[in-house]
C-alpha cells in the first residue's frame, strides 16, 4: 500500500485546499478543472494561503517552492492515470460526479482508489455508477482542508477493508484527524451542525432574542470564535439553506429551513449581526441550541452512524468547540441534559426522546468514552491511544484504560507480540497539563504522586510482560509518551517519529520512569543531555544513539512489524543495543561526564560552540529540576531498575511542591515562556 501521487478533480475552494494539504505533506498532486482559467485561480488561491503561511513563519519562502513544485495543474483528466487515489470536488450534482467517475473509471488504472468529497450524497449511490464500489469511499474535508484536521472517512455498501485502510493512511501522510462515519444523510457533523445553525434562525423568526444575544450565547456556551449568524456570513448563507433541504429530504421536517433562513437566501443579504446582548435571553437560547444538538447526537449514536468518541471529536477538531456533545452533556449533567431535551422534542412532532439518552438518564451515570483501543488481528494486539484532538495526552483515564487493555492482550494466548501506536500525528504527546495544574492549586499533590505510581505499575507491566512490546513511533513522544515508548521492547519510527524529555522546560522532572530507563539504555550522560536541555530527537537521531530501533517508511511500518514477529526476529528485550555514537554525540557524551558536567551547568570551562549553545539551553530550564534529575540519574546509575524507579517516584513530592513547577506547567498552558526563580 503506497500513496505517492494524488489527483485532486475540481480546482474549487474544497479542491484546491485539499491539493495545497497533500502537496504540503510531501506527496505530488494533480488538480485537474474544465478550464484553465479554474486551474489558474485554484493556484492563485494556494499561493495565496502559502504567502500567508511564510507571513506567520509556518513556512520558509523555499518550503512553499517545493511544496509548489510538488503540484500540476492541469486541464486534462487523464493525467490522474497513474495515481493511488484519486479526490473528487466538484459541483455538488449528482450526475456531474456520476459522470465524471464513469470517465475516471476508464482511463485510472485498476489499483487507483477513487474518493467523493461530497457533503450531502450517498456515497453507495455515487459508487454504482462505475465498476470498483470497493475501491471507492467518502473522504469528508471540512474548510479551509489545508488547516482544518479532521477528516470523515465513509465507507460506501462495497468498499473493501484495504481501500479504508488507505484512506486511514492517507490520513496519516497527511497529518488529519480521521473519523469512522456511515454512509448516512450528512454524515456525522454536519448532521447536528446544520440543525445547530437552523435553530439558531428559528429562535430569532420566534423573536425569542435578537442575533447579537444568539450568537453571544453560542459562543459562550460552545465557547467557539464565532456564533451561528457570523459563521453563516462568513461560510455563505446557500450552503446552510441548502444543506437544511438535503437533509430534510432524507430524514424529515424537523431539519428543513426555518422560514427567515430561506428569506434570507433570497434576499441574497449577510445577517445584520449589529445590536445590543439581552442578557435576559440567554438562558433560553442556550437550552435550544444545546438541546438540539443532544437531540441530533444521541440519534446518531442510536443509528450508529459514529461511535460517541469520534462525534465529540467531530465537534472538537471539525467546529472547534471545546468539548462534543456528549462531554457537554457530562458537564451539564444526564438529568439536566434529559430534561431540557424532554421539553425540545415536545416542540418537534417529528422527534422523540433518543432511547439511548432516556437510558442513559435512568442509569444516573455519564457518557463514558473510550481512549485505548484494542485490535487484534494476526496474533498482533493493536493497542492504541486514541485521543489525537488532545495529541494523545495521558491522564488518569487513558492509564487506566491501557492498563485494561494491555492486560487483555497480554493475557490471550493468541496474542504473539503487542504494538503500542498513537492515533493521529502523535505518539503522546506527554500529559495533561492541566491536570496537575488542577492538583497543585488544590493542595493535592499526593494525587500526582498516587496517579504517577499507577503509572509505574503500568508501564512495568509493559517492560515485564512476556510478550514482546513494540512502540510505534509515527509522531511525537514526548514526556509521558517517549517513557511509554522506553518500556516497550523496541521502537520502530517513521521519519514523523521524534522523542524528547521537556518536563525541566517546565519545572518537573520526568516521573514515569523516563530518568531510569534512558539512563540504563544509552548511559547517564546523554540521558542527562536529553532530560536536561529538552532536545527533540527525530527518528534518525534517535536511532543513531540507540533508542531507536529501525526507522522505516510509514507505508511500510505495519509490514515490518508483521516480519519482524513472523518470523520470530523479535525477542523480547532484543532492542536497546548499545551503538557507536556519532561523532556529535561523543563529544555532547564527554560534555555530561561526572568531569565536565560542572562547567555544561555553570557556562564555565572550555566549551566550544557546540558546548555553549548546550549550556545556554540548559539555563533556561527549571534549577531545581535539574538539579534532582541530576541527582536521580546519578544515584540511579547505581541501582537495579525497580530501586531506581521507587528513587524517582520518591522526589516527586518535592518537585510538584515547587513554585518554578507551577509557573512552568502554567507556562504551557498560557503560551508564554516561564520565569523560574529557583524556588
Ligand atoms: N465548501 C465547503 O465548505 C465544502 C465542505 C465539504 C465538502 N464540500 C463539497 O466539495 C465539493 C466541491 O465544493 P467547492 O466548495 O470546492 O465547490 P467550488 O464551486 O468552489 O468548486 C468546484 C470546482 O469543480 C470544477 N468542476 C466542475 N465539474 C468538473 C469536472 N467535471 N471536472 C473537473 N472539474 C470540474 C468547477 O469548475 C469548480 O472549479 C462539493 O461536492 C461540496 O459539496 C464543500
Amino acid at each position: 500500500m503506497k500513496i505517492r501521487k494524488v489527483g485532486v478533480i475540481g480546482a474549487g475552494s474544497m479542491g484546491s485546499g485539499i491539493v495545497q494539504k497533500i502537496a504540503q505533506e510531501g506527496i505530488t498532486a494533480v488538480m485537474v478543472d474544465v478550464k484553465e482559467e479554474f486551474v489558474q485561480k485554484g493556484m492563485e488561491n494556494i499561493k495565496k494561503t502559502l504567502s500567508k503561511a511564510v507571513e506567520r513563519g509556518i513556512f520558509t519562502q523555499e518550503q512553499t517552492k517545493e511544496i509548489l513544485g510538488r503540484i500540476k495543474g492541469t486541464t486534462e483528466i487523464k493525467d490522474v492515470k497513474d495515481t493511488d487515489l484519486v479526490i473528487e470536488a466538484v459541483f455538488e450534482d449528482m450526475n456531474v460526479k456520476k459522470n465524471l467517475f464513469k470517465d475516471l473509471d476508464k482511463i485510472c488504472e485498476e489499483e487507483t482508489v477513487f474518493a467523493s468529497n461530497t457533503s450531502s450524497f450517498s456515497i453507495t449511490e455515487l459508487a454504482s455508477s462505475i465498476n470498483r464500489g470497493d475501491r471507492f469511499l467518502g473522504l469528508h474535508f471540512f474548510y479551509h482542508p489545508a488547516m482544518n484536521r479532521l477528516l470523515e472517512i465513509i465507507p460506501g455498501r462495497d468498499t473493501s477493508q484495504d481501500t479504508i485502510s488507505l484512506a486511514e493512511l492517507f490520513s496519516r501522510l497527511t497529518g488529519k484527524i480521521a473519523i469512522h462515519v456511515k454512509d448516512a444523510p450528512g454524515f456525522a457533523v454536519n448532521r447536528f451542525f446544520v440543525p445547530w445553525l437552523n435553530e439558531a434562525t428559528r429562535l430569532l423568526e420566534e423573536g425569542v432574542a435578537n442575533v447579537p444575544t444568539i450568537d453571544d450565547t453560542a459562543k459562550k456556551v460552545f465557547k467557539i470564535g464565532m456564533g451561528p449568524f457570523e459563521l453563516m456570513n462568513v461560510t455563505g448563507i446557500p450552503i446552510a439553506y441548502h444543506s437544511t433541504i438535503g437533509l430534510a429530504e432524507k430524514l424529515d421536517d424537523f431539519y428543513l429551513h426555518s422560514n427567515c433562513l430561506k428569506n434570507q437566501f433570497e434576499k441574497r443579504e449577510n445577517w445584520d449581526v449589529s445590536g445590543e446582548v439581552d442578557a435576559t435571553k440567554a438562558k433560553m437560547v442556550e437550552e435550544r441550541l444545546l438541546a438540539t444538538v443532544f437531540t441530533v447526537a444521541c440519534t446518531l449514536l442510536e443509528e450508529d452512524v459514529a461511535s460517541i468518541e469520534d462525534i465529540d471529536r467531530g465537534a472538537k477538531v471539525g467546529l472547534r468547540w471545546a468539548l462534543g456533545p456528549f462531554e457537554i452533556m457530562n458537564k451539564y449533567g444526564i438529568k439536566h441534559s434529559y430534561e431540557i431535551v424532554t421539553d425540545f422534542v415536545e416542540k418537534y412532532p417529528k422527534l422523540k426522546i433518543p432511547s439511548l439518552l432516556k437510558k442513559q438518564y435512568e442509569s444516573k451515570k455519564e457518557w463514558s468514552f473510550n481512549y485505548v483501543d484494542l485490535k487484534i488481528k494476526d496474533n498482533i494486539a493493536r493497542i492504541t491511544i486514541n485521543r489525537p484532538e488532545a495529541m494523545n495526552a495521558i491522564n488518569e483515564e487513558v492509564i487506566s484504560q491501557l492498563d485494561r487493555q494491555f492486560t487483555i492482550a497480554d493475557k490471550n494466548p493468541n496474542v504473539k507480540a503487542i504494538v503500542l501506536e498513537g492515533a493521529g500525528k502523535a505518539f503522546i504527546a506527554g500529559a495533561d497539563i492541566q491536570y496537575f495544574i488542577k492538583k497543585i492549586k488544590e493542595n493535592k499533590i499526593d494525587d500526582i504522586c498516587r496517579f504517577t505510581r499507577y503509572g509505574h505499575t503500568v508501564l512495568n507491566k509493559i517492560d515485564a510482560s512476556e510478550k514482546p512490546v513494540i512502540a510505534k513511533l509515527d509522531g511525537l513522544a514526548l514526556g509521558g509518551g517517549a517513557e511509554i515508548a522506553l518500556a516497550a521492547d523496541i521502537i520502530i519510527a517513521t521519519k514523523k517519529g521524534s522523542i524528547g524529555f521537556p518536563e525541566t522546560g517546565i519545572g518537573i522532572y520526568p516521573g514515569l520512569g523516563g530518568t531510569q530507563r534512558t539512563t540504563q539504555y544509552i548511559g547517564k550522560e546523554l540521558a542527562k543531555y536529553l532530560i536536561f536541555t529538552g532536545k527533540i530527537l527525530d527518528a534518525e537521531n534517535a536511532q543513531s544513539i540507540g533508542l531507536v530501533e529501525y526507522v522505516v517508511s510509514p507505508e511500510e511500518i505495519d509490514s515490518k512489524i508483521s516480519e519482524l514477529v513472523n518470523t520470530g526476529k523479535l525477542l523480547k528485550k532484543s532492542g536497546k543495543q548499545m551503538v557507536k555514537l556519532p561523532e556529535e554525540f561523543e563529544k555532547i557524551k564527554e560534555y555530561f561526564s561526572d568531569n565536565n558536567l560542572q562547567d555544561v551547568l555553570s557556562g564555565g570551562g572550555e566549551l566550544n560552540e557546540l558546548g555553549k549553545k548546550i549550556s545556554k539551553t540548559i539555563s533556561y530550564k527549571a534549577p531545581i529540576a535539574i538539579k534532582l534529575a541530576n541527582q536521580i540519574i546519578d544515584e540511579g546509575s547505581h541501582l537495579n531498575l525497580n530501586d531506581g524507579l521507587e528513587l524517582e517516584l520518591s522526589h516527586l513530592l518535592e518537585i510538584f511542591s515547587t513554585q518554578d513547577a507551577l509557573e512552568g506547567l502554567n507556562s504551557v498552558v498560557m503560551r508564554r515562556r516561564p520565569t523560574f526563580t529557583g524556588k
